[in-house]
């Protein structure tokens, strides 16, 4: 299969490399590479949807029905194929929106979302998937349509099956249809960057913008002076403030513009008023507004130009966020080009990226088993949203306990007797 993950029109390389090897990953049929319309989103960034040994690859891809939207309660009924976009713009003439937003919205299926348990820039406001999906429909291991589509926000009746498929990675049953509760489309949208002189100055503005921005805070997002350099240098982008150790950006939604716009300026009033806050932009204009997104939805693109990324996606106390990528950027010293940090601050979620111009062993034996035990050190998680896939499926104990997992492989040889369900995925092997 084609990896190419294609955004904006921009191809994003996507190359699946083991050991430093690129694996051929193209999928022929016939001799004949097949059109983009048999690929899936295929956006994941831990192998999870990449077939490695003898995997057959489905696609659901023409499964791309949105069977219907409730305008009443809000709830969309769409097949497992559908991009995100494309349904989040459906939505739009019903005055909905889906609850999730991520930089790969062009491409990434709503039922890879959902396996994979996607949290993106906005669960800060609008929760997760395992909140917002009300129902779904998978094929189980022996070919069993497992209806579990229902659409109410109560139904407390037996075990939740469907929570269960959610975030398994197709390791447990194929994704096929869901039910997803979406949030009224918001009517003012704002959004605020800020230069920043250190991380403590980050979280206290972050702080204050949950006490005063409230229910209308709908993104609190985090980006260190490296990661900055890296998108505006790579992708020839302009950062609209001054440049500082760190970045906030921060979205404000709601339903009165005016309201939302003296909340949002009394809050930057009050931030400006700190030392530590540098400089400060705010835009409501769609076009101003996705400019400045771009320097955040666009980073994972921007490191792919420096050569291999190893990318980490981590959930920390607050405390120790940026301490981490300070200590791996010390541990890791001149062996690597960067070691930059961003993510969902208002989710304790790190992106910590480092970057090499080419794979290194060195770099990855420095790296792993290193950084997941500081990472469980501070009882945090080795995988916030991108999953475990296959690269760090044989990680997990770093964050779950052995009773877990060990309940977990049980669950597995249950639903999937034959290990034919995304084989050596999520958890470790048992049979
Ligand atoms: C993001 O938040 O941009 C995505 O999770 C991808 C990444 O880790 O860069
Ligand atoms: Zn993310």
């Amino acid at each position: 299969m084609d990896k190419r993950w294609i955004r904006d029109g921009q191809v994003m390389d996507k190359r699946w490399t083991r050991d430093g090897q690129e694996m051929d990953k193209r999928w022929t049929r016939d001799g004949q590479e097949m059109d983009k319309r048999w690929t899936s989103g295929n956006t994941g960034l831990v192998g999870g949807s990449v077939p490695v040994f003898d995997e057959v690859v489905i696609s659901t891809s023409l499964m791309s029905n949105i069977e219907s939207v409730d305008e009443l309660s809000g709830v969309v009924v769409c097949q497992a194929g559908c991009v995100l976009e494309t349904i989040d713009q459906h939505l739009e003439q019903f005055g909905f929106m889906m609850p999730l937003d991520l930089g790969a919205k062009g491409s990434c299926h709503i039922g890879g979302n959902v396996a994979t348990n996607a949290g993106g820039l906005r669960l800060l406001r609008y929760g997760s998937l395992q909140g917002s999906v009300l129902g779904l429909e998978a094929v189980t291991a022996d070919g069993t349509v497992l209806d579990c589509m229902s659409s109410l926000r109560k139904d407390n009746t037996g075990y939740h099956i469907k929570n269960l498929l959610i975030g398994s990675e197709g390791t447990l049953g194929i994704i096929t249809k869901v039910a997803i509760l979406c949030p009224v489309r918001p009517q003012a949208i704002s959004l605020a960057l800020l230069s920043l002189d250190s991380f403590s100055t980050a979280l206290a503005t972050a702080c204050r913008a949950k006490s005063m921005l409230g229910e209308i805070l709908s993104s609190c997002e985090f980006i260190d002076a490296s990661s900055m350099e890296c998108v505006t240098k790579n992708l020839n982008l302009v950062c609209p403030v001054a440049a500082a150790n760190c970045y906030l950006l921060l979205e404000t939604s709601g339903s009165n513009g005016e309201h939302d716009q003296a909340k949002l300026e009394a809050f930057l009033e009050r931030s400006m008023e700190e030392s530590g806050v540098q400089d400060g932009t705010l835009a409501s204009e769609p076009s101003r507004m996705s400019k400045i997104w771009q320097l955040r939805e666009r980073l994972a693109e921007a490191l792919l130009l420096e050569g291999y990324v190893f990318k980490q996606d981590i959930s920390l106390p607050l405390t120790e966020y940026y301490a981490l990528v300070e200590k791996t950027r010390l541990h890791l010293g001149n062996k690597v080009s960067r070691c930059c940090g961003y993510g969902h601050l208002g989710d304790g979620n790190l992106h910590l990226n480092i970057t090499v111009p080419h794979y290194s062993h060195e770099v990855a034996r420095m790296l792993e088993p290193w950084l997941w035990e500081q990472v469980a050190a501070c009882r945090g998680s080795i995988s916030a949203e991108h999953g475990l896939g296959f690269k760090k499926r044989n990680d997990i104990h770093f964050s779950k306990a052995a009773s877990a997992v060990a309940l977990m492989q049980q669950i597995k040889k249950l639903m999937d007797p034959k290990a034919i369900l995304n084989p050596y995925k999520c958890i470790p092997d048992i049979y």
